[in-house]
């Protein structure tokens, strides 16, 4: 008898559990059973569950606001005026907004911040001996240790490409063209323009 009460019961609860805590919406994600396993204990920047606000930092974010005086990069161009820095970025953000297909984009509104000074050439000739040689050789005609293997790379000076502008190149090198694999993640815009400089000279070979 008290078995049967007690089934009962269970029953009960496992049918009022079923209509009320599994339903999903965008608002309500339900009743969540053990939320240890999947809530992460630690701090994690982008999450954050409610009534778990943290309470050390300002609007119990676990990101913490900028510092005092922090420039938005968006506005960094406009407060430095006319410097190589500001430029950089200027270009950076322009290039940020043309997609990976867009070739005549780049072309046609990116410029190198950099002059073409024998130390800038120089950084470009290191960053170029690091990242490009091994597939475009030392003199730029595409016959690299890598480049005899991998195939098809062309070389700077042919009529196709020696008067390629800076934004083509710049444009190359960060998202890739064709066989050649795009090499934004492991270059800053720096070293990207710096090598552009470099290339320009190995294209008057
Ligand atoms: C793994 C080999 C490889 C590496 C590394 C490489 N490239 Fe290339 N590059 C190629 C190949 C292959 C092509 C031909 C792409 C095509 O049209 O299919 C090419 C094409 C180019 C072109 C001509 C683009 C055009 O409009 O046809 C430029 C400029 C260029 N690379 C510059 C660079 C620079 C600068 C670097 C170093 C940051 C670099 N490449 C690194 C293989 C490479």
């Amino acid at each position: 008898m008290l078995t049967k009460k007690y089934i009962g019961l269970f029953l009960s609860g496992v049918v009022a559990l079923s209509t009320t805590s599994c339903k999903d919406s965008h608002n309500d994600t339900g009743t969540e059973f053990a939320p240890n396993m999947y809530h992460s204990v630690a701090y994690e920047p982008m999450t954050q569950t409610d009534g778990e606000l943290n309470t050390i930092n300002p609007y119990g974010m676990n990101m913490r606001v900028p510092a005092k005086g922090t420039v938005a990069r968006r506005s960094f161009a406009k407060v430095q005026g006319d410097s190589v820095n500001a430029k950089l970025l200027q270009m950076d953000l322009i290039s940020r907004n043309i997609s990976k297909d867009d070739m005549a984009a780049s072309e046609a509104q990116l410029s190198n911040p950099f002059a073409a000074t024998e130390a800038n050439i120089e950084s470009g000739k290191v960053m170029y001996e690091r990242y490009c040689q091994h597939c475009h050789g030392e003199a730029g005609k595409g016959d690299g240790l890598v480049g005899k293997k991998y195939a098809g790379v062309p070389v700077y000076s042919s009529d196709a490409l020696k008067d390629i502008n800076d934004g083509h190149i710049y444009h190359t090198i960060t998202h890739g063209k064709g066989r050649m694999w795009a090499h934004a993640s492991q270059i800053s815009p720096a070293d990207r323009w710096k090598i552009v400089l470099y290339v320009h000279e190995l294209q008057k070979q």
